[in-house]
């Protein structure tokens, strides 16, 4: 026998393991050739016979056949055996453990901020987190020489482009492609280049809202903050309003909700600035709107008592537990 002769048994072998329908022919297959009595010991008898310049390759192949039909013999048994019906089972092997999973602080106050305010009309958009200068802080009243654009506040690429600053940008992104009235919320991340302490992480996470209309009026912006401050805290919350400034809301505001007999401050707002309207399109003289800014961790910070927000990012699991 020649290595050429070897190499059609193998084909042979091969097939014939192929084509078993079950794991009785598979078992047959596998006596006919691997067996004590089988086809592949037989060709082990031949190796003496072969010419000492041809040993070596003959070894090489029937080692060959012998692994590969192995393989795919135990192979083949396994897929039949998973196909065939199960007839018994093991009534008292214990079950499989699985861990189970929580969602991140972050994202349940997020899921939670959207269903609040899915109830009075918003609807949730999304927008990227490398910006355009232009999306950024251009098109946002931002001055040329506004502290924010330094390099040392924010992180620009080597594009030119930016890790957005605040969830702002989606709000001219959204209001360039859309016609009034709109209420939107934009809930994502946000990145500004501060140094880390216990209330400060470089990314965090801001819930922006949007409402642009015909007479919106900062009273519905003091309601509907009011509504959701109420609904995600507790009845009894109160929010109050301190005049601020931003460049892209006139007059603006930052909101403090109250917690545990304290104010915390949670969010930026204010009636969008006609100067935003004009630079997206819209008439100024026949809609008004209002914005906000609101920060998730700060929410996280309360709700869960949570000294530290930079466990938020670590993920411990000792941490993460807690939410399960
Ligand atoms: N973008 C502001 C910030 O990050 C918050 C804000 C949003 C203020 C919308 C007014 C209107 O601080």
């Amino acid at each position: 026998m020649n290595v050429e002769q070897l190499l059609a048994l193998k084909q042979q072998a091969l097939g014939e393991a192929n084509a078993a329908d079950s794991l009785d022919a598979i078992e047959a297959v596998r006596i006919g050739w691997l067996g004590r009595k089988g086809k592949v010991p037989e060709i082990m008898q031949a190796f003496k016979d072969v010419p000492n310049e041809e040993k070596r390759a003959f070894g090489q192949a029937v080692n060959g056949l012998k692994t590969e039909l192995q393989e795919l013999i135990n192979q083949r048994k396994d897929d039949l055996d998973s196909a065939g019906p199960v007839d018994s089972f093991d009534v008292t092997q214990p079950g499989r453990w699985s861990r189970r999973g929580a969602h991140h602080p972050i994202s349940s106050i997020i899921d939670r901020a959207v269903d609040i305010f899915s109830r009075i009309g918003f609807t949730v958009v999304s927008g990227p987190d490398i910006e355009t200068v232009e999306h950024n802080f251009d098109a946002l009243n931002t001055p040329a020489d506004h502290p924010s654009r330094n390099p040392e506040d924010t992180y620009y690429l080597n594009s030119g482009e930016l890790l957005r600053t605040h969830t702002s940008p989606v709000q001219v992104r959204y209001m360039k492609e859309h016609a009034p009235p709109i209420r939107i919320i934009a809930p994502g991340g946000a990145y500004r280049r501060d140094t880390e302490d216990l209330t400060h992480t470089l990314n965090f996470h801001q819930i922006e809202g949007l409402y642009v209309g015909e007479n919106v009026s900062l009273a519905d912006l003091k309601g509907d903050l009011t509504y959701f401050a109420k609904s995600i805290l507790d009845p009894k919350t109160e929010v109050r309003f301190r005049p601020h400034f931003f460049p892209f809301t006139e007059p603006s505001l930052e909101v403090d909700f109250s917690f545990d007999g304290k104010w915390i401050e949670i969010a930026g707002a204010g009636m969008v600035d006609p100067a935003v309207l004009e630079a997206v399109g819209y008439d100024p003289d026949k809609v008004t709107g209002y914005a906000f800014g609101m920060g998730v961790e700060r929410i996280a910070a309360i709700t869960r008592d949570m000294p530290d927000i930079r466990v938020l990012y670590r993920n411990d699991m000792r941490f993460l537990s807690q939410f399960t």
